[in-house]
């Protein structure tokens, strides 16, 4: 690719909320870099996704120290990205990246120590060749840290100038309650909470949600499709090649039961009944609470993010329509 510019309408057709009681706004669509731009993909598709979302309007890039495979090299493949096309659209981007999981070894390279998170995002900026970071999030809980400890090197990766906002991830509502409190102390108020949540996995509505609508904390959602199972891949049981779960590591087939495919066909019925596909349904599903910032989306073509981004179009869900779902989803899996 020569030199890229980007498409002059792409805040036409994105819409943006406001990320709890913050000045920022992001996309209801993001893009999570989880999988498809390791090392080991394909850098001209992910290159194409990456400036395809941005065109689209979609403003919030989504790392970790560890996406890859390798661990690192999704985030050193988004620094080729700046280098080569987008260090001019900096200040239109908001970045983030995580600490928490396994990254070096020695008893420094994972959980929750401030010497983890502090040389961690000294990593993450130098691989994906940025100043700072928009956000930089605490991964998931550290039962052995005190977590005074861990909230005080997000407040001091904010103070020394490596990141502009904090967040947290996989925290459960008890202990994302005493992180936010913390760092509301410290004076650097926690921006956002990251979480699963599809149809198929519903925790953060068990007080999660209440929380972070009362403490005006954000929330952006991973794995909203299920990894693709709340898509048209594998609604006929059949396990596609190249999918995720043809991979299965972290979507394993055996998660195609008779009873979860009559449940995603059952789903997939209410879109096609309305004119849409089962991916942009779950999407829609998921923004039909305003609590819900951003969507998190994971792509691995094009199509399928142009497919994801439909969901900011056409009508919203409707309360029939919301409580057919209602019924589909208790059905056992
Ligand atoms: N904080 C955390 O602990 C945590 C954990 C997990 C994820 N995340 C974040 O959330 C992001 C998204 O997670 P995710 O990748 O699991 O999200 P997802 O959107 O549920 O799944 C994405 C996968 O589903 C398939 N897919 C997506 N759109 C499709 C479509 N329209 N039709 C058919 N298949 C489609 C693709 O897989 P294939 O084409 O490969 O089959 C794609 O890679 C991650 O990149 C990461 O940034 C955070």
């Amino acid at each position: 690719m020569g030199v890229y510019k980007a498409d002059d309408s792409r805040y036409a057709g994105m819409k943006f909320r406001r990320c709890g009681r913050s000045g920022i706004r992001l996309p209801e669509i993001s893009l999570g870099l989880w999988h498809n731009f390791g090392g080991v993909d394909s850098a001209s598709r992910g290159e194409d996704i990456i400036l395809h979302a941005f065109d689209r309007g979609i403003t919030h890039f989504d790392l970790a120290n560890n996406y890859g495979p390798p661990p690192g090299s999704a985030e050193a493949f988004f620094g080729t990205m700046m280098e080569k096309h987008l260090k001019i659209y900096r200040d239109e981007l908001i970045i983030s990246t995580k600490a928490g999981y396994g990254m070096w070894d020695g008893p420094y390279g994972d959980w929750g120590s401030r010497k983890y998170l502090v040389a961690s995002c000294e990593q993450s900026l130098a691989r994906m060749k940025l100043d700072y970071v928009d956000i930089f999030y605490h991964h998931r809980p550290d039962p052995d840290t005190p977590l005074e400890e861990t909230m005080g090197a997000l407040d001091y990766v904010v103070r020394s100038g490596k990141a502009l906002y904090v967040g947290i991830s996989n925290y459960r509502p008890a202990e994302a309650a005493k992180a936010i409190a913390i760092l509301r102390d410290l004076g650097t108020p926690c921006l956002i909470h990251q979480a699963r949540y599809s149809m198929l996995d519903r925790w953060v509505e068990d007080g999660l949600y209440d929380l972070l609508a009362k403490e005006g904390v954000g929330a952006i959602l991973f794995s909203p499709l299920a990894q693709g199972l709340l898509t048209g891949r594998y609604l006929d049981g059949g396990v596609p090649a190249g999918s995720r779960a043809s991979r299965g590591q972290f979507l394993k087939p055996d998660r195609l039961t008779p009873a979860m495919l009559a449940k995603l066909n059952a789903l997939n019925d209410v879109a096609v009944a309305r004119g849409e596909t089962l991916a942009r349904v779950a999407i829609k599903w998921l923004l039909r609470d305003e609590r819900s910032t951003s969507v998190l989306v994971g792509a691995s073509s094009v199509a399928q993010l142009d497919e994801n981004l439909l969901a900011l179009e056409g009508a919203p869900l409707s309360a029939d329509e919301l409580a057919k779902i209602e019924t589909i989803l208790a059905m056992p899996e």
